[in-house]
């Protein structure tokens, strides 16, 4: 029990790991609606960050300026029912940070490891009262270890190629086979990398998606979570 009364395990926090385009940031949110718990969305957070620097023209390989103008930054995240908005020291990144420039750069800021110590930080407080959807690549093995359930979302570069694809064809010029040789490039940089490189942590569930819809994916999850929230409850 905690101060309050009530049981610790009745708000678990949920960790969602996977590939690009694998669909979970979709999910996630409507995972969170469902349970009425909080969604962090931490791609957003390292978009966000990527355009910053991008704009003011700082090159992924300048190591040492990018870890300084970070620890500089402010960095806030406001939930909302639609959109997570990301600001930079006050000024609203999220109209920019789906971008494909963005969406190419992304991955070699992300694995500077001034940028993931801070991002982790911040990732870690958001979750310290639980009842939180947290989305990555790296939060069941390295930024919530301990979540009480692990997730990690997966499908084919092909249909995550698609799924890519129908969100940005109206906005952007871009082709599917661009989109899969992008997707299948940043894979590569995403488990490549040193510093908390894109893996399933061993005691997260694998969801293949590929041929499952998106309320197949969310229901799955949830009744997960119910299953383990309602198995403490019994065990008590
Ligand atoms: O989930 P997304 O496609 O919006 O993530 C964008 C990039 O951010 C992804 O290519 C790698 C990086 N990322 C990361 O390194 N760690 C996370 N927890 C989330 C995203």
């Amino acid at each position: 029990m905690d101060r309050q009364g009530a049981h610790t395990y009745d708000r678990i926090n949920v960790a969602i790991d996977g590939p690009a385009g694998a669909g979970k940031s979709t999910v996630a949110r409507l995972v969170a609606r469902k349970l009425s718990y909080i969604y962090v969305d931490t791609g957003a957070m390292y978009r966000a960050i990527t355009w910053y620097l991008l704009r003011e023209g700082i090159p992924s390989e300048e190591h040492a300026t990018v870890d300084r103008m970070v620890h500089e930054m402010q960095i806030e995240l406001i939930p909302g029912e639609d959109v997570q908005r990301v600001l930079i020291n006050g000024e609203d990144a999220t109209p920019h940070i789906r971008s494909l420039q963005v969406s190419g750069q992304v991955s070699q800021y992300s694995k500077i490891e001034g940028v993931r110590t801070l991002l982790s930080q911040l990732q870690r407080q958001m979750a310290l009262r639980k009842g939180v959807v947290m989305d990555g690549r790296d939060i069941g093995t390295t930024v919530l270890p301990d979540a009480e359930v692990k997730i990690f979302m997966t499908a084919s570069v092909e249909e995550r190629a698609l799924r890519r694809y129908k969100e940005l064809k109206d906005t952007e010029t871009v082709t599917l086979q661009q989109l899969e040789h992008d997707i299948a490039a940043r894979d590569r940089l995403d488990e490549g990398r040193e510093i908390s490189p894109l893996r399933r942590a061993e005691d997260a569930v694998l969801l293949d998606t590929t041929k499952m819809d998106i309320d197949q994916v969310v229901e799955a999850i949830v009744s997960h979570c119910r299953t383990f929230v309602n198995g403490e409850r019994n065990h008590s």
